[in-house]
C-alpha cells in the first residue's frame, strides 16, 4: 500500500452523472490488481470528509483510470477538480478477483458503476493472452450503462439489460446470466454492482451449481484499511457457535466468494 499525491491528468464527464478521471500513480498503479480499490482524498474537502473509495477501473503503464458517479458532496467536489489539481491517493487496497482461468468460459457482470472494476478484470485477462471474457452489463436505464465500447475494444462480447427496457434486453441482468449458464454451466463468474444484484447473481450461481463465483461488495467505508470495522459484513463461519462472523469488506474483501457471504 502506498500513499502519494499526483496531479490529475484528465477529469471528464462521460455522460450525465458519470465521470472518468486519469492520474499517473507510478508504482501504486503498477501494483494494482483487478478488484482492488483506492481511497481518494477529495480536493478542497480534505478537512471535512473522509477519503472516498473507488474501484480501479483500468491501468495503462503507470496511469490509473477511475470512473465515478456523482452522488454527494465528495463526488460532486471531485467532478469540479481540474486537470493539474494534486490528488492524494492511498492504495491499492483490498483483495481483488482471482485470475480468470483460460480453460473455461468466464463471465463478468457489472451493475451500474460496478462495471468499472470489471473493465480492469477483462483488460488484465486479455493482456495476458487469455480469451476475452463474456461481459454482462445491467443498469436501471440506458443512461446508466457505462464502458460498453471499452469492453468491445478489447474483444469482449457484451450483453446488456436495462430495468426500464431503454437499451438492450428489458429486465434484470440475471436473465442474461441464466441464458449463459444454460449454455455453459461450468462458467467462472465474477461480479460487481449493487448488493441486491450480487445477491441475485449468487443465488443463481447456487441454483446452477456454479463452482466459482466471486462478488465485489461496495460497502460504505471509513478508513478503508481494516482499522475501524465500519465496513463489516456477515460471512458464513461454520466453526463459530453462531455459524457466522463479521469480516471487513475493505481489508478481507471487497471481493468475496459468493458462497461465503450471508445474504440477508
Ligand atoms: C470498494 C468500493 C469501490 C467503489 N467503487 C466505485 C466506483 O468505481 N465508482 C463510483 O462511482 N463509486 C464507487 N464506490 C462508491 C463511492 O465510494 C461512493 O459513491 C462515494 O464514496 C460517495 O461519496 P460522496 O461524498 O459523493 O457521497 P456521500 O455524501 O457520502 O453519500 C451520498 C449517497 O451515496 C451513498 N453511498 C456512499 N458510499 C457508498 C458506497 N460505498 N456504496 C454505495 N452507496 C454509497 C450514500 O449512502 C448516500 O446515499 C465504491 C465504493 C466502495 C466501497
Ligand atoms: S473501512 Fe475501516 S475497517 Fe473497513
Amino acid at each position: 500500500m502506498l500513499q502519494l499525491s499526483s496531479p490529475i491528468l484528465t477529469n471528464e464527464c462521460l455522460h450525465g452523472a458519470y465521470h472518468r478521471l486519469t492520474i499517473d500513480l507510478g508504482d501504486l498503479a503498477k501494483a494494482a490488481r483487478p478488484g482492488q480499490f483506492v481511497q481518494v482524498q477529495i480536493p478542497q474537502l480534505e478537512g471535512h470528509i473522509l477519503r472516498r473509495p473507488f474501484s480501479i477501473c483500468d491501468v495503462n503503464g503507470t496511469v490509473m483510470t477511475l470512473v465515478y458517479k456523482t452522488v454527494g458532496a465528495g463526488t460532486e467536489a471531485l467532478a469540479q477538480a481540474s486537470p493539474g489539481t494534486p490528488l492524494n491517493i492511498l492504495g491499492p487496497l483490498g483483495h481483488g478477483f482471482a485470475e480468470l482461468p483460460s480453460d473455461r468460459p468466464c463471465c463478468l457482470l457489472g451493475g451500474g458503476y460496478g462495471c468499472a472494476a470489471m473493465l480492469f478484470c477483462a483488460h488484465w485477462t486479455v493482456a495476458r493472452g487469455n480469451p476475452a471474457p463474456l461481459v454482462l452489463l445491467g443498469a436501471r436505464s440506458q443512461a446508466d450503462i457505462l464502458l460498453e465500447e471499452e469492453f468491445r475494444r478489447i474483444g469482449c462480447q457484451v450483453g446488456i439489460s436495462t430495468d426500464d427496457g431503454s437499451y438492450g434486453m428489458p429486465g434484470r441482468i440475471t436473465a442474461l446470466l441464466e441464458t449463459e449458464l444454460k449454455r455453459h454451466p461450468d462458467a467462472w463468474l465474477a461480479a460487481c454492482g449493487p448488493k441486491p444484484m450480487l445477491k441475485a447473481v449468487s443465488f443463481m450461481a447456487e441454483q446452477f451449481s456454479v463452482t466459482h463465483c466471486q462478488v465485489s461488495l461496495d460497502e460504505i467505508m471509513c478508513c478503508g484499511v481494516g482499522a475501524c470495522f465500519g465496513c463489516v459484513i456477515k460471512c458464513k463461519t461454520p466453526d463459530t457457535p453462531q455459524g457466522w462472523s463479521y469480516r471487513r469488506s475493505c481489508a478481507d474483501g471487497p471481493v468475496f466468494e459468493s458462497t461465503e457471504v450471508c445474504w440477508e
